[in-house]
Parts: structure tokens; C-alpha cells; sequence
């Protein structure tokens, strides 16, 4: 009987070692804070549409927006600990981990959309992507938002109006150093506490994005917003190498590929985003709109940039050097 049993088993086992196992399902956890209708929030539902599609559902994305699984902080943390797989936190929430990704946060850094591009995509780009695998994580990409404004409860027009106030900022030297240049004093706070603060009075202003100012309601307990543009707002889009390294190379290929498209797809509509926002807030008729003159904008950049050579050891002379010169 074993010979029988013998030649029963070896066609299963060949059967078996010829028959590829079927694609293990993937379940990718991503986190972030800001609304759907924002240019994050669009990318992340962009981003899961294609690796769902590409994957014919054997890898699944689910978008937690709003920070309603993590704030940025508590989401890196988790990344490391691989109870999170994705996450495009802003540049500044890294400080603590890669404090040369401050260099994003540099007021009056890049001319326009086409130098932060060229940035993205060059050679500081590839070292800053790669800078995040000392802290266990991989850099897949850079997702837009856009350029930051700023609002108070007063007109925000020379940088001597800021004085006195209390701003809210991200966690980074950078932008702290920022507000002390202007005399004024910057606070601390994750996102989700910014409407509150905003609205209780213990901060008196802040800086984001039209469509951060627009899709959280900022605007609503501001009577000022000025058009200054002086600091640029975007996302490593990272996951953890835990997660990363137990993937087949086929999925590796759907997720590289669809992070891809996501970010060519969010670089064609974040300044639509933001101008759309920019239009709601206006119509609402809650907030002042402060455009600058040229002379006024020059003020705030010859405050601004004069603090460059303080980030030269954390950030990398080098590296800001390249990257205004990318301007060219
Ligand atoms: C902020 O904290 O202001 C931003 O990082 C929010 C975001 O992710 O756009």
C-alpha cells in the first residue's frame, strides 16, 4: 500500500510546487489629517482606486481622513510599528526623525510651482526620499498642497503687523524661527486642535493652505487672511519597511506605480483645490482678504529669508543652496 500512496502523493506535490499560491491579501492602513475635499485627501482616494483596481482587490486601501485613527505624530510612530502601512504627513512633522526635511518649511523658499517640481524631482528629492530609511521607513513619493497663507484677526499686510500674536505651527524649528522673526510667538499644536485654539482665542493666527483654511472652517473665527505665499505646504507620502519588505515584487510594482499616477494626478489639481477654496471663503463673506502688493510681499521675503544661514548644520548648506539654484 505505501507505493500505491506514493504514486496518489507525487502528482499533488507537483501539482502543488507548478500551481503559484494565490496573492496573499494585502490590507494597507492609511492615515492622515486633513479633509477629503482637500489635495491629500483626493490623492489617498486616488492612490486606493489604482492599487485597488490594478490589484483586483487582493491589496485594499483604507483612507482614514480627519486624523480620525491618528494625529501625524501618533501616525509615524505607528508606521514604525507597523500598525500602520501608509501616511503622507507634512514635511514638518518629521522634524524630530529627519530634521533636514525642514528645509520645506523655509519661508519664501521656492519662485513657483515649476522650482518646487524641479526640486522634487532632482537629486535633493531622491536624498530627502531616502533620508527617511534611517528611521525605518521608505519615501514612496511628494504629494502638492500648495502655499501657505496667513490669518489673524487682524490685516496681516507688513510683517510688523504680526508682532504680538500667537500663532499656532507644526512641530519645527524652521517655522518657529519664522514667527520670532517676525516678534511674534509660535505655538505647538496638532491640527485638529487648530479650530479650537482659533476659536477660544489661545492662539491668535496661523498659517496654512486656502484648502486647509477653507475645508476646516479657519476662516470662520478669522476676520483676516492674507494672500502672503510664504512657505510652501507638502507630503512624503511614506510606509514602513517592516510592511514594505514582505511584499512580492508584483505588489511592490502596483503600489509604486499607483503612488506615481496619484502624485501626476494631484500636481495637475491642488492649485485648482486651493483657488476653489480661495473663491468659497471669499463668497462667504466671513474673512478680509488681504492681497500684497509687490512691495509688500518683498517686505515679508527680506524678513523672512534672512534666517537661511541659522538652518545651515541641521538642513544642509548644501542643500539649500542646490535648491535655490534650481531656480535657474
Ligand atoms: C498642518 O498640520 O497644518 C498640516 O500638516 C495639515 C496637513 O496635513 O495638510
Amino acid at each position: 500500500q505505501p507505493r500505491r500512496l506514493f504514486t496518489l502523493l507525487v502528482p499533488l506535490f507537483l501539482l502543488a510546487a507548478i500551481t503559484p499560491a494565490p496573492a496573499a491579501q494585502v490590507t494597507i492602513k492609511f492615515s492622515h489629517v486633513v479633509a477629503t475635499d482637500t489635495p491629500k485627501g483626493q490623492a489617498a482616494l486616488y492612490f486606493k482606486r489604482l492599487v485597488e483596481q490594478k490589484s483586483k482587490g487582493t491589496i485594499r486601501v483604507e483612507v482614514y481622513p480627519n486624523a480620525s485613527l491618528y494625529s501625524d505624530h501618533e501616525a509615524i510612530e505607528a508606521l514604525s510599528l507597523n500598525v500602520l502601512q501608509m501616511a503622507a504627513p507634512a514635511f514638518a512633522k518629521f522634524t524630530r526623525f529627519v530634521p533636514e526635511l525642514q528645509l520645506f518649511d523655509l519661508p519664501f523658499l521656492f519662485e513657483n510651482t515649476r522650482h518646487l517640481h524641479r526640486v522634487l524631482d532632482g537629486n535633493v528629492g531622491r536624498a530627502l526620499l531616502r533620508s527617511v530609511s534611517k528611521r525605518g521607513l521608505v519615501g514612496l513619493g511628494f504629494w502638492d498642497n500648495g502655499f501657505k497663507q496667513l490669518t489673524a484677526n487682524r490685516p496681516l499686510v507688513y510683517p510688523a503687523d504680526a508682532a504680538g500674536l500667537k500663532f499656532r505651527i507644526m512641530n519645527s524649528m524652521v517655522l518657529a524661527r519664522q514667527f520670532r522673526a517676525l516678534g511674534a510667538q509660535p505655538e505647538v499644536l496638532p491640527f485638529a486642535e487648530v479650530y479650537g485654539a482659533l476659536q477660544h482665542k489661545t492662539i491668535d493666527g496661523q498659517e496654512n493652505t486656502l484648502s486647509n483654511i477653507y475645508s476646516k472652517k479657519f476662516f470662520e473665527v478669522q476676520k483676516d487672511l492674507s494672500l502672503t505665499n510664504h512657505g510652501y505646504l507638502g507630503y512624503l507620502v511614506v510606509t514602513n519597511q517592516l510592511f514594505w519588505n514582505q511584499l512580492t515584487d508584483r505588489q511592490k510594482e502596483i503600489i509604486t506605480s499607483s503612488l506615481q499616477e496619484a502624485t501626476a494626478y494631484i500636481r495637475g489639481r491642488a492649485a485648482e483645490l486651493n483657488r476653489q477654496s480661495l473663491k468659497a471663503i471669499r463668497f462667504s463673506g466671513k474673512t478680509r482678504i488681504h492681497d500684497l502688493t509687490p512691495e509688500q510681499r518683498h517686505a515679508w521675503q527680506t524678513r523672512l529669508r534672512k534666517i537661511y544661514p541659522e538652518f545651515y548644520d541641521t538642513i544642509g548648506r548644501r542643500l539649500i543652496e542646490d535648491t535655490v539654484a534650481a531656480e535657474q
